[in-house]
């Protein structure tokens, strides 16, 4: 398996891959709202502020997570949120989703990025070292339909302190659709 965060030419297996992953889980609307999604991030975002990983095996994308910035206005810490990441259905299970993350988490800690946030399930996110946050110590874009559901965790040794202003997503999540 390997891990890396080349994805230019390679746009269409990795939206083919997000679209079977959610049909397969959540049925075909998701698949092809996901999917959709996807595509609009790798093709709107600047470089700078998105992040494609993907896990690899014998040439086959198996894993793909997203990550893009989230700007707060009044804030100079360099935050990103984490959404979507899918596992090819029949290799879920068997750790993939975590290595990919974990890799993707070091480079952006590397990379200089502070705080990561993602929108999920706590149960799985806890264990790649996201826990709870509010909606006061990280203003979401739009108001959340599942607020226990908002996850962060810090790349440096500060812990998450407020932050300061309104947050300004790229234009693919800019929907509340997705929060
Ligand atoms: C969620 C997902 C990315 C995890 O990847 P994975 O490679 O299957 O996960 P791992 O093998 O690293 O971890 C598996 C463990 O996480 C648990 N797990 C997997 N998906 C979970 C979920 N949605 N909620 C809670 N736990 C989950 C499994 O039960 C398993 O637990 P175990 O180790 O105790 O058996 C993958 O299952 C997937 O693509 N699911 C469909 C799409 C989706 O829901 N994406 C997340 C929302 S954006």
């Amino acid at each position: 398996m390997e891990f890396s965060k080349a994805f230019k030419g390679r746009e269409q297996d990795i939206i083919e891959l997000f679209t079977a992953t959610f049909t397969a889980s959540e049925g075909a609307e998701e698949g092809a709202l996901i999917g959709d999604l996807v595509r609009h991030q790798m093709a709107s975002t600047a470089e700078p502020d998105l992040y494609v990983f993907i896990a690899e095996a014998d040439g086959m994308i198996v894993g793909g997570a997203v990550f893009s910035q989230l700007a707060y206005d009044q804030d100079d810490r360099t935050v990103f949120v984490l959404a979507p990441v899918a596992v090819s259905t029949e290799l879920q299970g068997k750790g993939i989703g975590q290595k990919l993350l974990m890799h993707a988490l070091q480079t952006l800690r590397d990379a200089g990025v502070d705080i990561v946030l993602t929108y999920g399930d706590p149960s799985y996110y806890s264990r790649i070292g996201f826990a709870p946050i509010t909606e006061a110590l990280a203003p979401a874009p739009f108001k959340l339909q599942h607020p226990e559901g908002w996850l962060g965790q810090s790349l440096t040794d500060d812990e998450i302190t407020p932050l300061e202003g309104k947050s300004r997503c790229v234009e693919a999540l800019n929907d509340p659709v997705f929060w």
